[in-house]
């Protein structure tokens, strides 16, 4: 979620910090909606949404596997949420979405909204990431502001489950806030239970993964005055 307050406790790993059902009985606690979604800054997701259908389309470009236009199959919407990133984007770029999302109270929403009804979206899996073992192939596994809910084990090995559920010419995109911390370390925030990291952090935990990281952009066009993290685009195919 694109806030900015951070605590920073010592020298203790942050990811060591993450306590899954603490961060469950957070999102319990917030609104099932678009503000409650972005942290209370409702009013970038349009420019958020844009950016992203900018970003793949410009990736589709690089895999000459995949289509550079036209629908692709199936998609995934990974920490979905209420399916706002679904609703306004992956929609438009897929012909059916899955969605990944532990708590009840975001899926409820998604499986009575109008794309479930209409076959646009597909399977809810009511999970979270550490434990979904994707049992499809997918042209595009999308991970917005929620992959800081896992450890840095755990995301590796997520992203090791999720490489072999691509299809032929799929990719991965990963779409997460930016540590601003002053010694370049990850950053710990306690309200919501995430691990902020690097960019460093991210390439890494990439090539432990076996991922190629085929194209990475930060998101412009959010105000600065609004005091948020910077937001970057990771696209990441099999190496
Ligand atoms: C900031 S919201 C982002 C929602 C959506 N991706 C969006 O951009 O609108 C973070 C989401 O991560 C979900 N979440 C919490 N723990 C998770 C986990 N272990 N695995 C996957 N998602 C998780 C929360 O329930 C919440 O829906």
């Amino acid at each position: 979620m694109p806030t900015s307050e951070h605590t920073q406790p010592g020298s203790i790993p942050p990811d060591s910090l993450i306590d899954h059902s603490a961060a469950i009985q957070y999102w319990n606690s917030v609104s099932p909606d678009v503000n409650g979604m972005l942290g209370g800054f409702p009013q970038i997701s349009r420019i958020d949404l844009r950016a992203s259908a900018n970003f793949l389309a410009k990736v589709r470009r690089l895999i000459p596997s995949l289509p550079e236009s036209g629908s692709l199959k199936l998609g995934v919407d990974c920490g979905a949420g209420i399916g706002r990133v679904t609703q306004g984007f992956l929609s438009n770029v897929c012909d059916q979405v899955d969605v990944v999302e532990p708590v009840e109270n975001f899926a409820r929403v998604v499986q009575g909204g109008p794309l479930k009804q209409a076959g646009k979206v597909g399977d809810i899996y009511i999970t979270g990431l550490e434990n979904w073992v994707p049992s499809k192939r997918y042209d595009l596994i999308w991970n917005q502001w929620c992959v800081g809910h896992l450890t840095d084990s755990q995301l590796v090995e997520y992203l090791v489950r999720c490489k072999g559920a691509l299809s032929e010419g799929g990719l991965i995109v990963l779409k997460e806030n930016m540590s601003t911390d002053a010694d370049k370390e990850d950053m710990y925030d306690e309200l919501d239970n995430t691990v902020t990291r690097t960019d460093q952090k991210f390439r890494s935990l990439f090539d432990r993964a076996g991922l190629n990281l085929i194209k990475t952009e930060e998101q412009s066009g959010i105000p600065k005055t609004l005091g948020l993290f910077p937001i970057r685009f990771y696209a990441l195919r099999p190496n």
